[in-house]
C-alpha cells in the first residue's frame, strides 16, 4: 500500500503489473544539468550540498522539473560512511575524492568511529525528510549506500584507485585486517540504510561499484558475503522496502546476487538483459542497462538503443530502465529527455495487462 501517485517504479521492483517500463537514472541529479552546476558553484562544494539538507533536496528535484522520470534518488554520496567514520572527506577537483586519514594497520582500523546514522549522519536522514516532504508523494525517493567492499577500497586507497594495489596487498597480506574493517563498514551500512528508511526511503540500492574487479571466490569472500548481511537485517527491519543490489562488472555472477533475498539487480552494459532475464528473471527484478555513452548518439540511436533493450526484456513487468552506469558530465540534457520519452513511449506495447 502507498500513497505515492506515481508507484511504477516500485511495482516494477516487486514484478507487479505496470502500464510502462519505469525509469530514472545514476547520477540523474549532477554536472551535466547547468542548474546543478550553477548551484554547486553558490554553495561551494559538493560536500557542502550533501550536507545541507536543504541544497541536497534542491539538487534531488532538478532532474524530476525536467524529466517525467519515475523515481527521484537523494543527493548524496557513498562516501558519507567512512567521513562520519573519521577519515575526513575532501574533494579535489579534477582528482575526485580524498580523505586525509586512510585504513592501512590495526591502530587505524582501532580509530574508526561507529556513527550513529541519526547523530553524525544525521544530514542525510535530514536531507531524506525534508526531500520526502518536497516530493509531496509525486514518486517514491531511492536511499543508498556502497557495498562494504568498495566502501573500503576508497578507506584503504585514501581515494578512486585504478590499481587497487593498497587494498589488494591488504587482502593477500592482512586478511583478517580487512574483514575487521568490512565488518565495521558492514555495521554502519545496515544502520544508515535502516535509519534512510526510517526517514522515508522508499528503496535502498547498493552500489557495489569495485565488486567486479575481484576474483570469483574474493567476490563471494569480500563482497557478496558482506551485502548479504545488509540484506538480511535491512529485511529484517523494514520486509517491504525494495533493495536493489549492483555490482559493476558482476554479470557473472547474477545466479547469486539473486539469491541474497534482494528483490533486483542492477545490470551495466555489458549484459545482454535477455540472458540476463532468462538467468534470474523469475527470482528478482532488473535494472538497466543502457550504455552511457549511448547518450552521446543523436535522438535516433537512443530511440534505437531504447528500443532494443525493451524488446530484449521482453513482456512484463519487471524492469526498470536505467543506465549500466552512471551519467557522465558532457551529456546534454535534451538527451536526457529523448531517452526519458523513449522509455514511457515505446514500452508500453509490453504491458498489455489491465492495471487496476
Ligand atoms: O545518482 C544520483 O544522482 C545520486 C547521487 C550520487 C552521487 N554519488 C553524487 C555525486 C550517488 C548515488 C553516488 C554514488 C557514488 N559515489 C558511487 C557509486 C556509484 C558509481 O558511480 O559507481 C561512487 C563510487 C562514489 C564516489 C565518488 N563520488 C567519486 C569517485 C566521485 C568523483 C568522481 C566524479 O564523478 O566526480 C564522487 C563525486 C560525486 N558524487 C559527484 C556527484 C554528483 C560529482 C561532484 C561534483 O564534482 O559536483
Amino acid at each position: 500500500m502507498t500513497n505515492l501517485q506515481n508507484d511504477r517504479f516500485l511495482k516494477a521492483l516487486r514484478r507487479e503489473p505496470v502500464d510502462k517500463t519505469p525509469v530514472w537514472l545514476m547520477r540523474q541529479a549532477g554536472r551535466y544539468l547547468p542548474e546543478y552546476r550553477k548551484l554547486r558553484e553558490k554553495s561551494g562544494s559538493f560536500l557542502k550540498m550533501c550536507k545541507t539538507p536543504e541544497l541536497a533536496c534542491e539538487v534531488t528535484l532538478q532532474p524530476l522539473a525536467r524529466f517525467p522520470l519515475d523515481a527521484a534518488i537523494i543527493f548524496s554520496d557513498i562516501l558519507t560512511i567512512p567521513d562520519a567514520m573519521g577519515l575526513e572527506l575532501g574533494f579535489v577537483t579534477g582528482e575526485g575524492p580524498k580523505f586525509n586519514k586512510t585504513v592501512s594497520d590495526v591502530e587505524s582500523l582501532r580509530a574508526l568511529a561507529m556513527p550513529d546514522p541519526e547523530i553524525e549522519l544525521r544530514y542525510v536522514m535530514n536531507a531524506i525528510r525534508t526531500t520526502k516532504q518536497a516530493l509531496t508523494q509525486r514518486v517514491p525517493l531511492i536511499g543508498f549506500a556502497g557495498s562494504p567492499w568498495t566502501v573500503a577500497t576508497y578507506m584503504v586507497e585514501g581515494g578512486s584507485s585504478k590499481t587497487f594495489s593498497k587494498i589488494n596487498k591488504m587482502r593477500y597480506q592482512s586478511p583478517a585486517l580487512l574483514m575487521q574493517l568490512l565488518e565495521k563498514i558492514t555495521t554502519v551500512t545496515t544502520q544508515y540504510l535502516q535509519a534512510q528508511i526510517a526517514a522515508g526511503a522508499d528503496a535502498v540500492m547498493i552500489f557495489d561499484t569495485w565488486g567486479g574487479v575481484l576474483t570469483t571466490e574474493a567476490y563471494a569472500q569480500f563482497s557478496l558475503a558482506f551485502m548479504q548481511r545488509i540484506v538480511d537485517d535491512v529485511k529484517h527491519f523494514s520486509e517491504n522496502t525494495p533493495i536493489i543490489l549492483f555490482t559493476k562488472g558482476g554479470g557473472q555472477w547474477l545466479e547469486k546476487m539473486a539469491t541474497t533475498g534482494c528483490h533486483a539487480l542492477g545490470l551495466d552494459w555489458t549484459l545482454d538483459i535477455n540472458q540476463a532475464r532468462s538467468r534470474v528473471g523469475s527470482k528478482v527484478a532488473l535494472q538497466g542497462n543502457l550504455e552511457p555513452a549511448c547518450l552521446h548518439g543523436d535522438e535516433n540511436v537512443i530511440r534505437q538503443q531504447v528500443a532494443s533493450i525493451l524488446a530484449k526484456y521482453g513482456s512484463g513487468s519487471g524492469h526498470i530502465f536505467n543506465l549500466g552506469h552512471g551519467i557522465t558530465p558532457d551529456i546534454l540534457p535534451e538527451k536526457v529527455a529523448a531517452l526519458v520519452d523513449a522509455v514511457h513511449e515505446m514500452s508500453q506495447q509490453y504491458h498489455q495487462v489491465t492495471v487496476s
